[in-house]
């Protein structure tokens, strides 16, 4: 397989789109006219954000589920239902989407960042116990990509020091660990259903609990701070109106009813690809925790170690690209280099403390060299094609590894982008 590189003007690996994302049908469309016709648009009024709950709750052996306007919220409910006070320190991950950290701004409390494991992409529980200082109050793993946390180790530090742990969920839909679905192991779960989630609908987030304290205060706070058996114009706290709507839950309800077979398609495909990619140099799939027996694939993510390959990320998702093969970089920095923390515009968050902050001195060298130089992703959707599909990737990859000299020399022969365009 040493046909030239299409991005060289060889013939590409692949010409066919793959799985496009969402996947709807007649279920989705009976539920949302029906929902349409009902004339009971909101939460408050039909059944199906209700039920919806109710299913996932189900799903995950919980007491509790509730749905909210999306992931971020969900995050920020829960941090407030469990009692996280001004000033706190919540643990993040420095490797995830904003909101793992920004909702705890919004909660008024102080992310601290640990560092990633190299090899899963997930919390690195001894960066953890590194963080811990005496007011640290939660933990917030983020099951990344879709791979559970490594759970045992990060709840054994939540019990030693008396901590809350919140599971950010939002690539998890229907992984689970030590058979044990995600989302369920801590206090609480969030998960979000925006459009690129494995269960979306558009926008929505939910939070699942088995503790009823805290379930009581996540539904008061969803809900304009009202109690059950209070008046409709009675308020307990300070809270909005996070309510999903009733065509969200239409469309979740008819989505949920595909996940289970959706994720065991995915993690079919993903151990597949893993198998058929560890052999090129360079190439470093997300690695498999023994934990892990349901990985849902959110992305397929794998570093790149541009010096084992021979080629520098960037010219690879080019040459990627090119030869049919959808993919990203991920994030480019780690979440504390962003503007946001290195200017701290909190906003009117965190007012004392951000003057005592300084997030440059925050040290993550594992999260930093995956977002600079080695990180790739693969989108869900990829995951739900066939094992053909999977073979083209790894065929895409293998075709780069064994022309990386010219590609190599088309790099060098690039212009450097114009800073000014
Ligand atoms: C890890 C993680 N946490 C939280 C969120 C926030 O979810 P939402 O976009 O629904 O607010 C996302 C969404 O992209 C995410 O990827």
């Amino acid at each position: 397989m040493s046909s030239r590189l299409a991005l060289l003007g060889g013939t590409p690996v692949r010409s066919r789109p793959f799985t496009s994302w969402p996947i709807f049908g007649k279920p989705e469309e009976k539920r949302l006219l029906r929902t349409l016709r009902s004339g009971k648009w909101g939460r408050l009024d039909g059944p199906e954000v209700a039920l919806f709950e109710r299913r996932f709750e189900r799903m995950h052996g919980c007491r509790h589920g509730i749905a909210v306007v999306n992931g971020t919220v969900s995050l920020r409910l829960g941090l407030l239902a469990a009692g996280i006070r001004a000033g706190d320190e919540v643990i993040v991950p420095p490797y995830t989407f904003f909101s793992t950290a920004s909702a705890v701004i919004e909660a008024n409390a102080v992310p601290v960042f640990a560092d990633i494991d190299p090899g899963s992409f997930n919390l690195d529980p001894a960066a953890v116990r590194a963080a811990i200082t005496p007011r640290t109050r939660a933990i917030l793993p983020v099951h990344f990509a879709g791979q559970p946390a490594d759970m045992h180790a990060l709840l054994a530090i939540a019990r030693r020091h008396k901590l809350i742990v919140i599971e950010d969920s939002a690539h998890a839909h229907g992984a689970s660990y030590k058979k044990r679905p995600a989302g369920s192991l801590g206090h609480m779960g969030s998960f979000s259903f925006q459009s690129s989630k494995n269960l979306t609908a558009g926008e929505g987030g939910i939070l699942v609990t088995n503790d009823d304290a805290i379930a009581a205060t996540c539904r008061s706070l969803q809900n304009c701070g009202r109690v059950p058996g209070g008046l409709w114009y009675e308020h307990h706290r300070i809270s909005g109106n996070y309510r999903l709507g009733e065509f969200q839950g239409a469309v979740l309800n008819a989505q949920l009813d595909r996940l289970k077979s959706q994720t065991k398609t995915r993690d079919r495909n993903g151990q597949y690809l893993a198998a058929l990619l560890a052999g090129i140099p360079g190439i470093h799939p997300q690695q498999r925790t023994p934990g892990c027996t349901r990985h849902s694939y959110h992305l397929f993510m794998l570093r790149l170690d541009p010096r084992q390959f021979g080629v520098p990320r960037a010219a690879v998702l080019k040459a990627l690209e090119a030869e049919g093969i959808p993919c990203s970089a991920g994030y480019g920095f780690s979440l504390h280099h962003q503007p946001m923390f290195r200017n701290k515009a909190f906003g009117p968050y965190l007012p004392e403390q951000s003057t005592k902050l300084d997030y440059s001195k925050t040290h993550c060298p594992v999260s930093d060299l995956i977002c600079r130089e080695q990180g790739i992703w693969l989108g869900q959707s990829l995951l739900l094609g066939s094992r053909s599909d999977m073979e083209q990737i790894a065929d895409a990859f293998e075709k780069i590894f064994e022309n990386r000299e010219a590609l190599v020399r088309w790099a060098g022969k690039r212009k450097p982008p114009d800073p000014s365009k």
